[in-house]
């Protein structure tokens, strides 16, 4: 069933901001985030690195903090318009029943704490520190050149219900996958920026944080990002791509870090802010809704994600399986 858009919520969530995850080594992290790829440090600790985009002024958009046990994903981020819109997702939250904190948190303003309706692990900022846009020290770029953060994919139990409540935050459904004959939920694209997409939810053992995915500035660049990590010895870390997506229509390459997170770059969606426009349906049984060229994603892609600390997953409500690349060879052989 398609969610009922919540056109004026009262209060203001800006955009997808920022992802938390925790690594094994941050050396290792930073160099294949900063060195291989080319994002920004704008901080690091002994237990965190705090990592932008090139055309980026808040400070971070990628946090990773150092752990001793299995690496997980802890929060994705999303900015609201001040400190008093804090306040006011706070109120709504306490409506719904569900629980939250604010918390003190390094390089961030007020930041409002707590799991969605399907357990992902949310925070949301008032403000960050403003830094130096690098996006004209073009002697500075590497790897894809990445420019800002853009969203991240989530994988749930509850497609409906996950996309229901961030519906009724003010996000809008731009795109949906579903099963032929049907209008169930199998995949939702909400967005609140304006481009198709914030955040997604595609159906599976959830909750867990498929993707997180920069913006780069065109094909050429993108290729280099591939060149670049292997020149420097990463191999079997293209874990998807290069491609174009149907949906959303973006020039794709997924890359899996150093602790099995996974991070997309793309060149950037078609704009989606005119309220007549409806929203696009892909059938789950068309490849091309995933890869316009035709060659589907193979299992590892899509049953492969990172896990919250401390949440449960649980397995899909609903049972429909995406065509794999295992699966389309199969049909070929
Ligand atoms: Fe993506």
């Amino acid at each position: 069933m398609i969610p009922q858009w919540n056109r004026n919520p009262g209060f203001n969530i800006t955009r997808a901001s920022h992802v938390v995850l925790s690594a094994r080594d941050l050396g290792a992290s930073k160099a294949f985030y900063a060195d291989a790829l080319g994002l920004v440090v704008t901080a690091e600790t002994k237990d965190a690195l705090y990592l932008r985009g090139l055309e980026e002024a808040n400070h971070h958009s990628l946090v990773i903090r150092r752990t001793d046990g299995a690496p997980k994903a802890e929060w994705i981020g999303m900015r609201v318009e001040d400190e008093a819109h804090i306040e006011l997702v706070a109120s709504f939250l306490a409506k719904e029943g569900l629980h939250h904190e604010i918390a003190d948190v390094p390089f961030q303003g007020k930041t409002l704490r707590f799991k969605d309706v399907v357990g992902t692990s949310v925070e949301f900022v008032a403000d960050m520190p403003v830094v130096n846009r690098n996006m004209q020290e073009f002697h500075t770029f590497r790897g894809g050149s990445p420019q800002r953060f853009d969203h991240y994919q989530l994988v749930t139990h509850d497609v409906q219900a996950a996309s229901d409540f961030w519906c009724k935050l003010g996000f809008r459904l731009a795109e949906y996958t579903a099963p032929s004959g049907s209008d169930e939920l199998w995949g939702t694209w909400l967005e609140r920026k304006g481009n198709t997409h914030d955040i997604v939810f595609t159906n599976g053992r959830g909750p867990r944080l498929h993707h997180f995915a920069f913006t780069v500035p065109d094909v050429a660049t993108l290729i280099h990002a591939c060149d670049a990590t292997s020149s420097l010895g990463y191999d079997d870390i293209i874990d998807r791509g290069p491609g174009r997506h149907g949906l959303s229509n973006a020039l794709f390459v997924y890359f899996r870090d150093p602790d099995g997170h996974r991070i997309e770059f793309f060149t950037t969606h078609y704009q989606f802010i005119d309220v007549e426009t409806p929203p696009i349906r892909w059938d789950l049984s068309n490849p091309r809704r995933a890869q316009l060229w035709g060659m589907p994603a193979s299992k590892r892609w899509f049953f492969e994600a990172s896990e919250f600390p401390d949440t449960p997953v649980s397995d899909p409500l609903l049972v429909a399986e995406p065509l794999t690349l295992e699966r389309y060879l199969e049909a070929q052989s």
